[in-house]
């Protein structure tokens, strides 16, 4: 645990890359592990939650090493994954974990899952009730939280699940499942959400057909045991990363910063769209296809904001940027409401209090209607002046960060261990554009 101190500095320039995107960057390694054949990955992030990940998947047997900055995943096939000798320590990462149950209860295989204070707190029902009807058995004390003992089946069987909530995690689960299920695995979201998994699949070979269903939903159907062949991945730079940079030059008088090569799907840019409806000067270049997925540059410019209006369909496209939306909304003028957000409360942390609470002790007002969060902007830099608690949580570290860029008195924040999570490097990236960060007065 270390503390740490953001305040204001001067305007941040600069043209900059964030490291490769999380959510990519997980996939194409449990991809790897399950094709035959060599999988090339350049770009992966070398962040906590995909290191876990990897040793995970080696402890199934897959062979994983770094060339250079090259990663190579030397995969088992679909359903070749063995018990591992010991317990699996995913550390805060709840895509390893429900991606990682999903591979797994449809191989004969048992294996002991555990995680960090905060996985441990999260919600595996969500994972548990659908992958059991696929034939999995899982021990676990309590009400559906980690530690948890996956049995896989050795006799799967196909589902047709309809998502009660958007998950990307728990649709993934079910698809990676039924890799090793016979027949069809179907999945229907009312929500679209993340779809890397079912490009990715496709790139690896899959048979994966998706419909668009009336009022933007999708219905995913997957074609059981796919022969996998190994295929080279690059990794774009992760969109919720380039959020904290970004935002921080929206909020920084004078500021000038491009990010480049930044994965633009339309399933992870609501927080742009939003930050657009917000009156930001934010410039996209160079789009283009690299490898299934849209990428880009964008430049992020200072102007100020104004509040505005989130509906509750676009959460499943920004779940991730909900904590530094509300900084934006923090320095707007007039009111931001964001709508919809019950999920927030089972994230890294209950972000939904969390954020309300830090923005509070930040001098702003912000209060919870039912499931909506309501921010008065402050119409240019908020007090500061507080300390946050961010429980584990990556987001909520690096949201309060840009926070104290721009307050009139410092932020600290209790924890800055938890940015290695998602974004090691944050901090001299940030100082590198302007920012200033130390140790806090005492
Ligand atoms: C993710 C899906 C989202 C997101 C998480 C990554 C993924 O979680 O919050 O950071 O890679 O599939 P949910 O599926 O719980 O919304």
């Amino acid at each position: 645990m270390h503390k740490l101190a953001s305040q204001s500095g001067s305007s941040l320039t600069g043209k900059i890359r964030v490291p490769g995107d999380k959510s990519i960057s997980h996939r194409a390694l449990m991809f790897g592990a399950s094709a035959v054949g060599e999988t090339r990955i350049t770009g992966l992030l070398e962040a906590e939650d995909v290191l876990r990940t990897s040793s995970a998947l080696r402890s199934f047997g897959v062979s994983i090493k770094r060339a250079g900055e090259v990663w190579c995943v030397n995969g088992v096939g679909v359903g070749g994954f063995a018990s591992p000798p010991d317990v699996i320590d995913l550390g805060n990462s709840g895509t390893a974990a429900r991606l990682l149950m999903g591979l797994l209860s449809t191989q004969n295989v048992t294996a002991h899952l555990t995680g960090d204070a905060s996985l441990r707190s999260r919600p595996m029902e969500r994972v548990i009730e659908p992958l059991s009807r696929m034939g999995a058995n899982f021990n676990f004390m309590g009400s559906g939280r980690m530690p948890i003992v996956v049995h896989g089946s050795a006799e799967p069987i196909p589902i047709e699940y309809n998502m009660p909530v958007p998950s990307a995690q728990v649709k993934s689960a079910i698809l990676l499942a039924g890799l090793s299920a016979p027949g069809k695995t179907i999945v229907n979201e009312r929500s679209a959400t993340r779809d890397h998994t079912e490009n990715m699949l496709r790139s690896f070979g899959a048979n994966v057909v998706v419909d668009t269903l009336r009022g933007g939903g999708k219905r995913i159907e997957l074609e059981g045991y796919p022969e996998l062949v190994a295929t080279d991945v690059t990794v774009p730079g992760d969109p919720s990363s380039a959020a904290y940079p970004g935002v921080a030059a929206l909020l920084l008088p004078g500021s000038d910063v491009t990010i480049e090569h930044v994965g633009l799907n339309s399933l992870r840019t609501g927080l742009f769209k939003t930050l657009v409806d917000m009156g930001a000067d934010i410039e996209f270049q160079n789009k283009r296809d690299s490898a299934g997925e849209l990428i880009g540059d964008i430049t992020f410019r200072y102007r100020p904001l104004r509040g505005t209006h989130v509906p509750a369909d676009r959460a499943p496209s920004m779940i991730d940027e909900y904590p530094i939306a509300a900084i934006a909304g923090a320095f707007a003028s007039g009111e931001t409401r964001l709508c919809g957000l019950g999920e927030l409360r089972v994230k890294e942390s209950d972000r939904f209090s969390g954020i309300i609470d830090g923005l509070n002790a930040c001098g702003v007002s912000a209060r919870a209607d039912k499931d909506d969060i309501v921010i008065e902007g402050c119409g240019g830099p908020p007090t500061g002046s507080a300390e946050i608690a961010t429980k584990l949580d990556h987001r909520m570290a690096m949201s309060f960060l840009v926070m104290g860029m721009g307050t009139q008195s410092p932020v600290v924040i209790d924890n800055a261990a938890a940015i290695g999570t998602s974004f090691p490097g944050f901090l001299d990236l940030m100082t590198g554009l302007g920012g200033n960060f130390g140790l806090p007065d005492e």
